[in-house]
């Protein structure tokens, strides 16, 4: 499941795997844990090389309970922290740097597995999955994003979260290297006008139908 910031993903993923027994991986907030740590250390994000000589360093561990999600970094809760501002702000400059993509796209595959998981990116359709059963891509229009993502991060108002969610759409859509794009075969969910639970009733039904002629 691809698209930008708030188009309904997180929740959406998460209600499907609920729903269908599958495991659940949030890749953004792998992103996130790595731009935590880099920001604790002092790190300037904004040095691709800087940031690409420490990719290998943190030890993340990601959870795949859908009902609870959890992600560590060397060991310490950061669900939490990745969500503030600060992460936030700085993700996207992170999340250019081949490295940095390269670690996270092997420890990503690793946890697919053989399957039976809702993974949620920028890019599992096109690089990271780009043979799973069911590939979405989900979008909604830019204030119902910036509505949504209010609603689920700490300190921030409507107008500056619209604002950095187009600036954050340009940079992981401009990026060299597996750039936010619907990828081939992948079904386009506009989510604007429907409930969680309707995207979700929609979703399901698209795995089922998919289960049905595999
Ligand atoms: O989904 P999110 O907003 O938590 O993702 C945070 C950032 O991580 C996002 O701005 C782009 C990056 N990201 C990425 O480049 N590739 C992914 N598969 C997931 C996220």
């Amino acid at each position: 499941m691809d698209g930008p910031s708030g188009s309904g993903k997180s929740s959406s993923a998460r209600g499907v795997a609920t729903r269908l027994g599958l495991r659940y991986l949030d890749t953004g907030a792998m992103f996130r844990a790595v731009t935590w740590w880099m920001l604790e250390r002092g790190v300037d994000v904004e040095d691709p090389r800087a940031v690409a000589a420490l990719a290998e360093e943190p030890v993340l561990v990601s959870g795949t309970d859908p009902q609870a999600p959890t992600i560590t970094v060397d060991g310490t809760d950061v669900a939490g922290p990745i969500r503030e501002q600060a992460v936030t702000g700085a993700v996207s400059a992170v999340s250019t740097v081949p490295e940095v993509r390269t670690r996270l796209l092997r420890e990503q595959r690793s946890i697919i597995g053989d399957g039976d998981i809702v993974v949620e990116g920028r890019d599992i359709g096109t690089v990271v999955a780009p043979d799973a059963d069911v590939k979405l891509y989900l979008t909604a229009d830019p204030a119902a994003r910036a509505a949504r993502r209010t609603a689920e991060l700490s300190g921030a108002d409507v107008a500056a979260t619209e604002q950095d969610l187009v600036r954050r759409d340009a940079i992981d859509s401009g990026r060299a290297t597996a750039p936010l794009r619907m990828a081939d075969g992948a079904l386009h969910l506009d989510t604007t006008p429907f409930t969680l639970d309707e995207v979700v009733d929609q979703i399901v039904a698209l795995v089922q139908q998919a289960r049905a002629t595999t």
